[in-house]
């Protein structure tokens, strides 16, 4: 299954990917799998320290997020609740040639003539009976045959007529009538190919509906300008648009049956939802805080493409930052501090996200979020340059979400805007997504998800008539909203306002549903993200005018593979190799190593250096006293510039961390 040609750079991207072992095709001794990618051994390690640095940033470093470890399968319910059992859906259409499915918006305008049928019908047998006659009479045995097609009785009566004319004939040798496909067909042509191409391809088609000599009805022509209606390949006019839901199924248990039918999680955040009641009684945590979980999540995408941008199964790291809703941070503070538009492309970068404060709404958080996001990725080596940002339209929003900003990446086949600028394609979503999630298993769990807080309690009870009653108007058209957009059948509108009712009067008790932020961010789009950021070739020439291009991979030591190549100077000096051995173990327990003593050490460089290995050390001679002022010192490369420097063993471990840290 190879991966469309894109362009040329991903082109090198994904053979670099696999030459160097960062990432390989699942199953790829048997042709692989559409949509599923395997980590080589550098690509393994890439990951890890991508997870292992977001889960550090998000959870470790601070002290308002606690992880979650949860299970791919879970309840069925859960996806009821969330809306993928109902709602996680692609609009798709179909070739009806090649049963090729694609994704109704991303079939790319084609121009052409378009050639209509309007069915075919078969005349094969009509031709083998008549054959059976002289040949002065077989057109006229078919001609009569053709004339009563459609009427069983005339066409019963002209084969009686026509056996009796013939004499004898086996039962198998008289036909029945023709058959018909009124199913109608159509398929484009690009400028210049004849139309006997239309003609095969439509043949093709009535074939597959049983037809064994089609002969085609009802031809026109017609010109079309850039219709996204055919079939990209095969040009056939595609099916209507269905939804096609994402979730890939499975059953738990011995039995195949409806009730047993379970879903591979398309995204982490549901368990944390449904966990949340027993973080925050377990964490000690309070709102405002947040549960992050790193994971794997399956979508059975209809058309995975661009290599690891769009798999089947891929990995998220999902932050849910709970937070009190405006109308409880006014309560409490008196106001509520908003941010207006998001202010993201005025920020200075490498300026400190403003500390948390109590009297955040949703809006200062989802600004919050995304800088802090932001942050992170400048942090692993992508600059603001190489991201671009999409704040979601009204139109585009989740019936239930406040606010969505997509951090983009500038990918080799992100397409460009008018401008000709580079737009991106989207590498984490923050999404302010109210009180929804918790709301929906709160109604269909039947547990409570609410929480209780003293403070507000207190406040509310300290405020003036009137704000009390304009802040539980608030709350309670909020939840009438909420409750009503997602109310089942059998619900009444009285039932709904009640339940609004008990929700605001809940304020007065210092209960309410928490908000939530969610920074949302797939691990395999940014290991894509690393790899076309940190790829740069140079072709150098020679004096013999022999060229030779070098790959250096420029990641940033945080997230590198290798983080220092260890090499002896020579193999074959056992003084050498002995210190080069005990340099490695000294490192070892603090970083990965790479240990390399074969080849020259041009090429062990090189080596390095396409791997992305930041940094290598060479023990050599020096390293031994040969010039006493440098014993146990060595060699310190750095692999963008190949610039040298001499450093001490016993610095070298310290000299390392501060840089890969
Ligand atoms: N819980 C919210 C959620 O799942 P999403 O935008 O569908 O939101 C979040 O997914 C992130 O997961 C995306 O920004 C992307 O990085 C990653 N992702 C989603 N679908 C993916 C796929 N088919 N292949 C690789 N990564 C994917």
């Amino acid at each position: 299954m190879a991966e469309p040609k894109e362009n040329l750079q991903m082109e090198k991207i994904v053979s670099l990917c696999k030459r160097r072992g960062f990432v390989f095709q699942s199953s790829e001794i048997y042709g692989g799998l559409n949509g599923f990618w395997d980590y080589g051994p550098l690509g393994a390690e890439l990951k890890r320290n991508v997870k292992e640095l977001w889960w550090n940033a998000m959870t470790r470093q601070r002290d308002d997020v606690a992880g979650l470890e949860a299970t791919i399968i879970m309840s069925p319910k859960i996806w009821e609740a969330s809306g993928h059992v109902a709602t996680f859906a692609d609009l798709m259409r179909e070739c009806p040639l090649t049963k090729k499915r694609v994704r109704a918006d991303q079939v790319e305008p084609q121009s052409g003539t378009a050639y209509h049928f309007e069915g075919a019908t078969d005349f094969d047998e009509y031709d083998n009976f008549a054959k059976k006659f002289p040949a002065q009479n077989q057109d006229q045995v078919f001609d009569e045959l053709l004339r009563a097609t459609g009427n069983e009785l005339n066409f019963t009566e002209t084969v009686i007529k026509l056996v009796k004319q013939h004499g004898s004939l086996r039962t198998d040798e008289i036909p029945a009538m023709a058959k018909t496909s009124e199913e109608r067909f159509s398929v484009l042509l690009s400028a210049g190919k004849p139309p006997e191409s239309a003609q095969k391809t439509a043949k093709e088609f009535y074939k597959q509906r049983g037809l064994k000599n089609p002969n085609l009805l009802g031809e026109r022509a017609q010109k079309v300008e850039n219709s996204t209606d055919f079939h990209p390949e095969s040009g056939a006019l595609l099916n209507e648009a269905r939804p096609f839901n994402l979730m890939l199924q499975t059953y738990v248990g011995p039995i195949q049956s409806e009730e047993n039918i379970a879903y591979l999680r398309p995204e982490t955040a549901q368990a944390i939802f449904a966990q949340f009641k027993n973080v925050l009684e377990t964490s000690r945590q309070k709102v405002p805080f947040g549960i992050a979980q790193v994971g794997k999540a399956f979508r059975n995408e209809v058309t995975p493409r661009n290599f690891t941008f769009r798999s089947r199964e891929f990995e998220q790291m999902e932050l849910e930052f709970f937070i009190k809703p405006d109308e409880v941070i006014e309560a409490i503070h008196g106001s509520v501090f908003t941010v207006q538009g998001s202010g993201l492309e005025n920020s200075e970068p490498g300026t400190p996200n403003p500390e948390p404060q109590p009297n955040w709404g949703w809006q200062a958080w989802h600004h919050y979020w995304v800088e802090e996001r932001v942050r992170f990725y400048e942090g692993i080596g992508l600059s603001r340059e190489t991201l671009g940002f999409h704040h979601q339209t009204p139109a585009e929003l989740a019936h239930y979400a406040r606010a969505c900003t997509d951090i983009l990446f500038k990918f080799p086949f992100s397409k460009k805007d008018a401008a000709g600028n580079v737009i991106g394609d989207e590498l984490e979503g923050i999404a302010a997504r109210s009180d929804f999630d918790l709301s929906q298993h709160q109604r269909f769990s039947g547990k409570p998800m609410g929480v209780f807080d003293e403070e507000l309690r207190a406040a509310w009870a300290k405020l003036p008539k009137e704000k009390q009653d304009a802040l539980w108007k608030r709350y309670y058209d909020n939840r009438k909203n909420y409750l009503t957009k997602s109310a089942k059948p059998d619900e009444t509108p009285e039932q709904i306002s009640q339940q609004a009712t008990e929700d605001a009067n809940g304020l007065a008790k210092g209960q309410y549903i928490p908000h939530v932020i969610e920074p949302s961010a797939g691990v395999d789009r940014l290991i894509l993200a690393l790899i076309a950021n940190a790829y740069t070739e140079t072709t150098k020439t020679d004096d013999k005018g022999k060229s030779e291009t070098i790959y250096v991979m420029k990641f940033h030591p945080r997230v590198a593979p290798i983080k220092v190549g260890v090499l002896p100077l020579l193999k074959n000096k056992p003084e050498l190799v002995k210190k080069a051995i005990e340099v490695r173990d000294l490192l070892r327990p603090w970083m990965n190593v790479y240990y390399d003593d074969g080849g020259s050490i041009g090429k062990r460089y090189a080596r390095q250096d396409e791997a992305g290995t930041p940094f290598c050390v060479t023990i050599d001679f020096d390293t031994l006293g040969e010039k006493p002022e440098l014993l146990d010192s060595v060699t310190l490369r750095y692999r963008d510039d190949g610039r040298q420097e001499r450093l001490k063993i016993s610095e070298l471990r310290d000299w390392l961390l501060a840089r890969i840290r």
